[in-house]
């Protein structure tokens, strides 16, 4: 695709365009899943200081694999394994094209950056006693120097999944020795924070020690199909967990003892969660299933870090008769020591939210396996409504008012904290033509920002941040290339990796200018002619995705929708 192309469709707007928008949206007809009361829009805005941001990932975007001495990362690993898988080689480049990724969030008038800081980068095994790569650091000096000059505040996390390959090969990684109070790999974490600390710390006042543990942990030591590829689904995913619960809180107790008093920031750890909905809500067994699934996701770092340093009682009593059951001596669950929960207890400065889907949930009653894994763990059935918009990941359904119930439970779980939303999002796919028109993500972000908006204004959930995923596409974990996530569409093939604005990062500046969605501005004009457009499209009509069923009434109606959206917001 070319600038030229890509320039010509962003002037394309007219008046008469935004007209036969309006009039295009009224004769669609409202059905799907729209519950009237729940998915209505409200209007209003967030605080002055609310914070509007975007992030990304340092194995994501920044390319520059084995420059200088940066070490290789279990993820460098993995995607060389063989050839026909897209790598993190060169990813966005953004490893030389920062200050120009910079100048894309200043176009959306964004104030806030969250990126992840590479550990092999830094220290090219994981351990500062065999050496620093000075131009990592003088990187991201460079980057947060940049972004401050740009008025852009940082936020910071120190382990978005790419850890140091020699940390995995000589220490086991995660796993290593998972229950003693001295394991290699908490001390090993600890330097590297504290090293972040020192070296970036009188410029950044947000800190997140881990990026979703729960992925790590499940994905990477107990399915093992993201590196380092151990599996071991019965225990490998709580024995990781372990250990990153007890890294994180050694990294914030560090900040807490040597820096906090000169740096004046925060720490937190960045937690995904589905919400689980009960299928039958009238029945008192799906109810408790679902609060166990939502136990089980967040509740299993969260609990410990917010509440006693301990897990759940519900996961701790269901992993105890598991463990029975299976005929062993204790539960797959490890346990803390008394030390270990005061260490762990009141480790997070604020809550750090990662929210893409929801799930539906049944009990299963006892499931009794010769293969116990996490999911037979939580004896329950997860799904999906009919109704749910499908994206192109199998896991994700667009369910904005899941990310609002999510809110409400976190309030009143872990004490009505700071909520800090680290990742929203929606994916789409890989096209030729490239999707410049996303209307599917500017629906996505118009819904969820609302149901955060209802979660702030009616159910006092002291929400302080929204964080768009991602500021540009990159490189989606194992699906490589394959699927987009970004606000730009960044072109791959293309040697400059090119970035163009997808309709999204127009609708977003709009989004942050207007800081909500005030009573009479255009903005909301816009956004209630959308509305229900909106709640009943999914990918299927919007990007041509042939797998779902259609809603859309006339293919007119989306192309004027699509029109308007170009004109509307274009300046
Ligand atoms: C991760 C991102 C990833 C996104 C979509 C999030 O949990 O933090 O790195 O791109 O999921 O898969």
């Amino acid at each position: 695709m070319s600038a030229t192309a890509s320039d010509s469709i962003m002037e394309t707007g007219t008046f008469v365009n935004c007209f036969l928008l309006v009039i295009s949206l009224v004769i669609i007809p409202v059905n799907g899943g729209y519950d009237k009361e729940r998915d209505a829009l409200l209007k209003g805005t967030f605080p002055q200081d609310f914070i509007w941001s975007s992030a990304t990932a340092a194995y994501q975007i920044e390319g520059a694999w084995n420059v200088s001495d940066k070490g290789p990362s279990v993820w460098d690993t993995l995607a060389h394994q063989d050839n026909n898988r897209d790598t993190g080689d060169v990813a966005c480049d953004s490893y030389h094209k920062y200050p120009a990724d910079i100048q894309l969030m200043k176009q959306m008038g964004l104030k806030y950056y969250r990126f992840s800081i590479s550990w092999p980068r830094i220290f090219p095994t994981g351990e500062q006693q065999d050496g620093v790569n000075q131009d990592g650091v003088d990187y991201y000096n460079n980057l947060i120097n940049e972004l401050k000059a740009n008025d852009i505040e940082p936020m910071v996390t120190l382990f978005h999944w790419d850890l140091p390959q020699a940390l995995q090969d000589r220490y086991g990684g995660f796993l290593n020795n998972h229950t003693t109070n001295t394991t290699v790999i908490h001390d090993l974490f600890g330097d590297y924070a504290r090293f972040c600390y020192q070296n970036f710390g009188d410029r950044v006042k947000y800190w997140i020690t881990f990026n979703d543990p729960w992925i790590i942990a499940l994905e990477g030591y107990g399915i093992g199909n993201f590196p380092p590829k151990h599996r071991d689904p019965a225990e490998g995913q709580y024995k990781a967990a372990h250990n990153i619960i007890l890294s994180h809180a050694k990294a914030y107790h560090i900040y807490d003892d040597e820096f906090r008093a000169a740096q004046g920031g925060q720490v937190s750890i960045a937690l995904s969660c589905d919400w689980g909905d009960p299928k039958y809500p009238d029945d008192p067994d799906t109810v408790e299933a679902a609060e166990r699934y939502v136990q089980f996701f967040v509740g299993w770092f969260a609990h410990a870090i917010y509440k006693n340093g301990d897990y759940p009682d519900v996961m701790k009593a269901t992993m105890a008769r598991k463990g029975r059951e299976e005929g062993r001596n204790s539960s797959r669950l490890p346990e803390f020591t008394p030390e270990q929960k005061a260490y762990i207890n009141r480790t997070s400065d604020f809550f750090a939210l990662n929210y893409y889907t929801t799930v539906e949930v049944a009990d299963s009653g006892h499931i009794v396996t010769e293969n116990p894994n996490y999911f037979s763990d939580m004896d329950v059935e997860k799904g999906h409504a009919a109704d749910w918009p499908q994206t192109p990941f199998t896991w994700l359904y667009t369910v904005p008012w899941g990310i609002r119930k999510l809110l409400g439970f976190i309030r009143d779980e872990y004490g009505d904290p700071d909520v800090y939303i680290t990742e929203n999002g929606r994916p789409d796919h890989d096209r030729d033509p490239a999707i410049l028109m996303d209307m599917d993500r500017i629906c996505s972000y118009m819904m969820h920002t609302n149901e955060v908006m209802k979660a702030y204004s009616l159910d006092n959930v002291k929400v302080k941040a929204f964080t768009a995923w991602s500021l540009m596409d990159g490189y989606e974990w194992l699906p490589g290339y394959t699927v987009r996530f970004g606000l730009y569409y960044v072109d791959f093939n293309d040697p400059d990796r090119t970035r163009y604005p997808k309709a999204s990062s127009v609708f977003y500046k709009q989004l942050v200018r207007n800081n909500g969605y005030p009573e009479g501005s255009d903005f909301t004009k816009y956004v209630e002619n959308m509305w229900y457009f909106c709640h009943n499209t999914t990918e299927a009509e919007v990007n041509g995705y042939t797998g779902g069923a259609s809603q859309i009434s006339s293919p007119f109606s989306l192309f004027l929708a699509i029109l308007g959206v170009v004109c509307c917001f274009i300046d």
